[in-house]
């Protein structure tokens, strides 16, 4: 049986500093989306925000083009909310990272256009991006987690710093609030680093959290469906350096995936609980990645974060872990499309209009 063909906007780059990642993330998208089934139009944001139509031989690599890894953002120019407009009956796929994209942003235009899309509604977008108020919300629920402050920028004098400091243990991690790919993120060690650390991190927020460091493994899992959401087999990221910084993710390929994580039953249980829970406490849909420490003859697992539009390349995590849990790529992406459109027709009904 034929199903019917869907139209698939794919929304990629944006003006965050994980622009690249998306480009990545959108080629492999595009291209393993089952061409029986999808049209695609691929609309490019580019770093300035103007929206970009690909011709569609650009994304193809027809006449001689290779897309290669990486689809770049190009064509002409077009008026956002006219041209998601001129694809009625499309599902959008918000592939945006970070702010602007990842964090309610876009997803609010979508709902203002009454759009099927992909992932978490404006709400679990704009919690799961800022790390401060996420933490807030994983405490209330009881979810254990590092121990941490998220300060504003103008509260954080060198004398409140130094107070921090002096009232903690362990090494620090600085963070911007809003932010991913590990872009403005610090390990620190001397309350000099602290104050540099801080100033690195408010170049991308004004909200800034610091909190101590874990000593523990990288364990993350996969996250999938909206009332009823169900959890991958975990995974375990082995940092080639002193923590997954932006390099290791994205440019050296040096962190080591290990999917199914090395864990015993009992904790692979624990932990897939957990991520479903904290999922559902942040009221994500669609799809998410629920990120982990585990202490090891310490608190167990400790909540991390939570990212609404996870990398997506046929080697990231979030695919692997369903791959390992027998949802392969192009099926994954099929799911996705289903989510969407039953959270669509879910909200019509709800909602009174
Ligand atoms: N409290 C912490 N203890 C130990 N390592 C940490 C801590 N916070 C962050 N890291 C390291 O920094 C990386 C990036 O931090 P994370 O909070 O995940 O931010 P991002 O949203 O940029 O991924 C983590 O994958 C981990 O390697
Ligand atoms: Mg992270």
């Amino acid at each position: 049986m034929n199903a019917p063909r869907q139209t698939l906007v794919v929304l990629f780059g944006g003006q965050s500093a994980e622009h690249d990642v998306s480009r990545v993330t959108a080629s492999h998208v595009i291209r393993a989306a089952d061409p029986s089934r999808y049209d695609i139009i691929a609309v490019g944001i580019d770093r300035d925000g103007s929206w970009k139509v690909s011709p569609a031989h650009e994304w193809r690599g027809e006449g001689g083009r290779d897309t290669g890894e990486s689809l770049s953002v190009g064509g002409a120019e077009v008026e956002p909310s006219a041209v998601l407009r001129s694809h009625a009956g499309a599902v959008v796929m918000p592939l945006l990272h970070g702010p602007l994209g990842e964090d309610g942003t876009v997803q609010g235009l979508l709902e203002l256009l009454d759009m099927p899309y992909v992932g978490s509604g404006v709400l679990a977008s704009a919690v799961a991006m800022d790390k401060g108020v996420a933490k807030r919300l994983f405490a209330e629920a009881g979810l254990p987690q590092a121990r941490s402050v998220t300060m504003h920028h103008d509260e954080c004098s060198p004398r409140n710093l130094l107070v921090l400091w002096d009232d903690h243990a362990t090494d620090l991690f600085v963070k911007p609030a809003n932010m991913g790919s590990s872009v403005g993120v610090s390990r620190v060690s001397s309350p000099e680093e602290l104050a540099v650390a801080v100033e690195a991190a408010a170049r991308y927020d004004n909200w800034i959290v610091i909190e101590e460091a874990v000593r523990g493994r990288e364990i993350e899992v996969a996250v999938l469906g909206n009332r009823n959401p169900r959890a991958s087999l975990p995974g375990e990221i082995t940092p080639s350096k002193d923590f997954y910084d932006y390099e290791d993710k994205y440019v050296d390929d040096a962190a080591t995936l290990t999917v199914p994580a090395r864990l015993t039953e009992a904790q692979t249980e624990e932990v897939r609980r957990l991520a479903v829970h904290a999922y559902g406490l942040l009221r994500c849909e669609g799809m998410a990645r629920v990120d982990f420490f585990l202490e090891e003859d310490g608190r167990g697992f400790l909540i991390n974060e939570i990212n609404t539009i996870p990398g997506f390349t046929p080697i990231s995590m979030y695919p692997k872990m369903w791959e390992a849990s027998g949802l392969s790529y192009p099926a994954l992406i099929d799911e996705l499309v289903r989510l969407a459109l039953e959270r669509h027709t879910a909200r019509r009904r709800s909602t009174d209009r």
